[in-house]
C-alpha cells in the first residue's frame, strides 16, 4: 500500500484551500450575547437546535443534539442494543470515527468492500457478511452521495438487522424525494470544523423509534434524567452509564444560524459539484464518483475524482496552489482494526486506493475556481 499525500496547504491570499469552515455571521453575535447570559452548556438552545433540525430533516423522527458525530454513532451503537461480541458489518473505507466506537463496546466487525462506481458499502459484500450473529448494519452516504437505501432495507428487515445510517457528510441530501435522516432506524450527523457547517464540534442523532428518545437524553448525560433533575428531584437514581456527550448552548446557537442558511450553503455547494461534474465527466482519464440514479440526491459534501496518476496529478495542482487530499482512508491500514481483517480480501478498495482524489467544495471556492481546477485536471490527468 502507498499512502502518498501532501502536508496541508498553509493559509494564503492566493490559492484554493480544501476546507473553510462555515460559520454564520450572526453567530458573532448572538455568541456574544450568549455569553452573557446563564445558559452556557445544555440549555434552551439545544432544543432549539434539536426541534429547527428535525422540521427541516428529521420530522416524525427523534431529535438528539451531541456533541458530536462520534457522540452520535456511539449511542446509537448502544440504543441499537448491541452488546460485546455481536457482529456489526460496517465499511472499509470511511473515517475512522464510524468504526471505532465499535471497539468501546467490544463488537466484532465485519468489514464490507465498496462499490467501485461510488465508494459506498457494496450491497453485495455486506449480503455475503451476514451471519446469525449479524445485529446492524452501518452505511455511510460516502461524499454525501445517499447509499443504495431500498436493498440495504431490505437485507435489514429480512434477517431483523438494525440499519444505522453515517450520515456525517450527507446533511440535505435525499432518497427518494425524502432527506437523509428520516430514512432508517437511525441516523448521525456531525458538526465538526469541515463540515456543511460547523458548531465547533456538534453532532446529531435521529431517532426512528420515539420509545427510544428519554434513554437517548439520560445516556446523553451521565444517565441522569434531566428534566425530573430540573424539577427538583435531584436525589433520582442513575442506573444505566451514560456519558457526556451533551451539545452546548454555544454550539446550539451556531447550528440555529447556520441551518437558517442551510439552503445558500447546500445550493452552493451543489453548484460547484455541478461544475466539476460538468467539466470533468466527459474526460474519460478521469472518473468522478457519482451515481447518476434519480432516487439520490447529493449532499455535496466531497467532489472525489479517481485518475491513474493521483500523486502525479496532486503534486501538479498543488503548484498551482489548489489543495487536494484523499480525507478518508481505508480503515484496515490502521492497528487498531486489524484483527478485523486477517485474511479478508477488499479487491475494490484495493483498485481505488491509490486513485482517488478529493477536490475543494465549499463555500469559498467560487464556480470561476471550480472550473479552473478542472481545466488543471483536464490537463494533467492521465
Ligand atoms: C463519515 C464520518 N463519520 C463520523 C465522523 C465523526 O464526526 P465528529 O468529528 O463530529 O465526531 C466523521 C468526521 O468527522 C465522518 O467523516
Amino acid at each position: 500500500m502507498s499512502f502518498k499525500d501532501l502536508p496541508i496547504m498553509p493559509d494564503k491570499k492566493k490559492g484554493v484551500l480544501l476546507f473553510y469552515p462555515y460559520v454564520s455571521k450572526k453567530s458573532a453575535v448572538n455568541i456574544k450575547k450568549k455569553l452573557s447570559g446563564r445558559w452556557l452548556g445544555q440549555g434552551p438552545m439545544v432544543d432549539k437546535f434539536e426541534n429547527d433540525f428535525k422540521k427541516k430533516f428529521a420530522k416524525n423522527f427523534s431529535v438528539i443534539a451531541t456533541g458530536s458525530g462520534t457522540d452520535s454513532l456511539h449511542l446509537a451503537y448502544i440504543l441499537a442494543g448491541l452488546k460485546k461480541g455481536d457482529e456489526i458489518i460496517t465499511t472499509i473505507f470511511t473515517c475512522t470515527a464510524t468504526n471505532i466506537p465499535m471497539l468501546y463496546m467490544g463488537l466484532k466487525i465485519k468489514f464490507a468492500d465498496i462499490d467501485l462506481d461510488t465508494m459506498n458499502i457494496s450491497v453485495a459484500s455486506v449480503k455475503k457478511l451476514i451471519t446469525k450473529k449479524t445485529k446492524a448494519i452501518v452505511c455511510v452516504h460516502y461524499g454525501g452521495l445517499p447509499c443504495d437505501m431500498d436493498e440495504l432495507k431490505k437485507i435489514s428487515k429480512k434477517n431483523k438487522i438494525t440499519l444505522i445510517e453515517d450520515a456525517a457528510h450527507a446533511l440535505g441530501a435525499k432518497y427518494k424525494g425524502k432527506s437523509v435522516g428520516s430514512l432508517s432506524d437511525f441516523s448521525t450527523f456531525s458538526f465538526q470544523a469541515i463540515k456543511h457547517f460547523t458548531t465547533g464540534d456538534g453532532g446529531i442523532l435521529t431517532i426512528k423509534n420515539k420509545k427510544l428518545e428519554d434513554k437517548a437524553k439520560r445516556i446523553r448525560w451521565f444517565g441522569i434524567d434531566r428534566k425530573k433533575k430540573q424539577q427538583g428531584i435531584w436525589k433520582n437514581d442513575v442506573h444505566e452509564v451514560g456519558f457526556k456527550y451533551q451539545m452546548t448552548d454555544i454550539a446550539a446557537t451556531m447550528g440555529c444560524d447556520s441551518l437558517k442558511e442551510f439552503s445558500f450553503i447546500h445550493g452552493h455547494r451543489k453548484k460547484i459539484y455541478n461544475t466539476y461534474l460538468n467539466e470533468l465527466s466527459h474526460n474519460n482519464r478521469v472518473r468522478c464518483i457519482h451515481d447518476y440514479d434519480k432516487k439520490k440526491e447529493h449532499g455535496a459534501w466531497l467532489f472525489t475524482i479517481c485518475v491513474n496518476n493521483k500523486d502525479y496529478l496532486q503534486k501538479k495542482l498543488r503548484d498551482h496552489f489548489i489543495e487536494t487530499n484523499q480525507v478518508h482512508f481505508r480503515n484496515d491500514r490502521y492497528s487498531i482494526f486489524k484483527s478485523f481483517v486477517k485474511g479478508k480480501k477488499f479487491p475494490n478498495m484495493d483498485y481505488l486506493e491509490n486513485k482517488y482524489l478529493v477536490l475543494p467544495i465549499h463555500h469559498k471556492v467560487s464556480v470561476k475556481d471550480a472550473r479552473y481546477i478542472s481545466k488543471l485536471i483536464n490537463k494533467y490527468a492521465k
